[in-house]
């Protein structure tokens, strides 16, 4: 609520937005937390690049359209560079898609330099024009993450815009991801004060840092699990850039993240072969026979299913997976893996499934009907995160009656539970970051399922009927707009 008594109008600025350009879990929560912000009474709309395919996708989802009048304009490398608006309601949230050849390339250069990192300066400008073409001012402009960070800087420090006074939040999904590259020619163009390159600002050992710079420049900063809000602030955790957010801890809460639990429900997917619920779990058999089929092993198998879905690289532990492979596979259990990313980790998975073809299979790439199946066909969701900063997909596996192995980590420290404490729990849990604490859990829970069937289906059921909506942290989210509107 404002002073006036009217609702706080927030403008999601995000690079990732599901269903059209997701990459991971940050897409998903600006695609769905609007939402659950709309029904807690906050007037949010989000803005976002019409990256290559995104449009395509839009139309190909019978979503109507219409341009803005006016297009946005931004001044950044003395040049202009404007947009077209394209403006579509999405369950009743506004989204307005920025579409110019600014955003042609990459969503996420493989290599931050002048170049790669100008559509993001570009996109944040662009985003705190556009009150002037839709007629529709933000109190709070809410950003995610490095490829946003540059707007709360803007309103901090550039020529034009520091003097206007807006309020910004800076969400952190991912600290490693921090938008670093050389100062120049970026300072000059960007519009930035020369002063506002210092150690206490986006200066960071003499590269620019644009996620420290939106640390520090935003109003309110939050990060997406309580547990990871604590670890940030520790150098095991984040390095050098701890210090800061040691720093500005007064202003740093961490909330939870929720999932559109409509999407998520394995009683309405249509990309499951059958439905199930916590009620009727027989569909459930169903699906994992049309999982076992589809990896080529025998489906009437009653070997527990593991399944992971994930982007392979470093925070998702995938060494521990692949270097336990004989360990994995001498349980009896079948292992199924989804994602795509780094190189040494699809191979190491690759050697893994080639010596041992009967147990582990790669799904190798990015396909979210899959990934469906997954959750769906699994028994049990391995995730032996390095770090976390909540992952959303031990929540889905939990609502899919999948049974998650999580290492007791940020935001899977505070969703996963282990069943072996005294008050009971969802899931099993570990902490040591090696093989040996992964498969310390993962034998209890292969165990667990092949001997205690009833013990099984209450664990399911525990996370089967856990609240993964997103109604408690939107209104969280709801009660830090209005402390800033005070
Ligand atoms: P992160 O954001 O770090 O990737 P999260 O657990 O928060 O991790 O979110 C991951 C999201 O991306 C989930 O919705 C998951 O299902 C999805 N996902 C990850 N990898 C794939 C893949 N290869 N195919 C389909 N969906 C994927
Ligand atoms: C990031 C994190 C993940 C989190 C997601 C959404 O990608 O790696 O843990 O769930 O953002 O906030």
């Amino acid at each position: 609520m404002t002073k006036s008594g009217s609702a706080v109008k927030v403008l999601f600025v995000t690079t990732e937005l599901a269903p059209f350009s997701k990459v991971g879990g940050l897409g998903d929560v600006a695609g769905s937390l609007p939402k659950a912000l709309r029904q807690a009474g906050v007037d949010v709309r989000v803005v976002t690049p019409a990256w290559p395919g995104v449009l395509e996708r839009v139309a190909a989802l019978g979503i109507k359209t219409t341009t803005v009048k006016t297009k946005v304009y931004a001044a950044y490398d003395w040049r202009i560079h404007s947009a077209n608006v394209i403006k579509a309601t999405v369950d009743g949230v506004t989204i307005y898609f920025l579409n110019s050849e600014d955003y042609s390339g990459s969503q996420y250069p493989s290599q931050l330099n002048f170049w790669s990192a100008s559509p993001f300066a570009v996109f944040c400008m662009q985003a705190l024009e556009l009150k002037d073409a839709i007629d529709w001012e933000p109190d709070i402009y809410h950003c995610h993450d490095w490829t946003s960070a540059f707007l709360p800087c803007a309103l901090a420090w550039h020529r034009h815009y520091r003097q206007t006074g807006g309020k910004s939040i800076m969400t952190l999904h991912n600290v490693a991801y921090q938008g670093i590259l050389e100062p120049s020619p970026f300072l000059e163009a960007s519009g930035l004060e020369p002063w506002s390159f210092n150690s206490s600002t986006m200066e960071f050992y003499g590269q620019v840092n644009l996620l420290k710079g939106g640390i520090v420049a935003a109003t309110a900063v939050t990060t997406v699990s309580p547990t990871y809000a604590n670890e940030i602030q520790t150098y095991e955790s984040t390095r050098e850039l701890s210090g800061i957010l040691y720093q500005q801890r007064s202003k740093l809460r961490g909330i939870i993240n929720g999932l559109d639990v409509k999407f998520w429900d394995p009683n309405g997917d249509k990309a499951i072969p059958a439905k199930f619920s916590a009620k009727d779990l027989k569909g459930k058999a169903a699906c994992k026979k049309a999982l076992l089929e589809r990896a080529g092993f025998d489906p009437k198998s009653d070997a527990p299913v593991i399944v992971c879905v994930s982007r392979l690289v470093e925070q998702k532990g995938f060494d521990m997976v692949f270097n336990g492979a004989a360990q994995i596979a001498e349980t009896g259990a079948k292992l199924l893996i989804l994602g795509s990313g780094n190189d040494w980790i699809e191979n190491g998975i690759i050697q893994a499934s080639e010596t041992y073809p009967q147990s582990i299979k790669l799904f190798k790439g990015y396909d979210e009907p899959l990934s469906h199946l997954m959750y769906a066909g699994g028994d049990i969701f391995l995730m032996p995160s390095v770090f976390e900063p909540c992952g959303l997909s031990q929540m889905i596996s939990m609502r899919y009656g999948t049974v998650p192995v999580v290492r007791e980590v940020g935001g899977l420290r505070d969703t996963v539970f282990d069943v072996d404490r005294p008050e009971g729990g969802n899931g099993f849990t570990f902490q040591t970051c090696d093989v040996d604490g992964m498969m310390w859990a993962l034998r209890r829970a292969v165990d667990r399922y092949n001997n205690n069937k009833a013990q099984w289906k209450e664990i399911m059921l525990e996370g089967m009927h856990e609240d993964f909506t997103w109604d408690k942290s939107a209104g969280l989210y709801k009660n830090l707009y209005d402390e800033l509107m005070q």
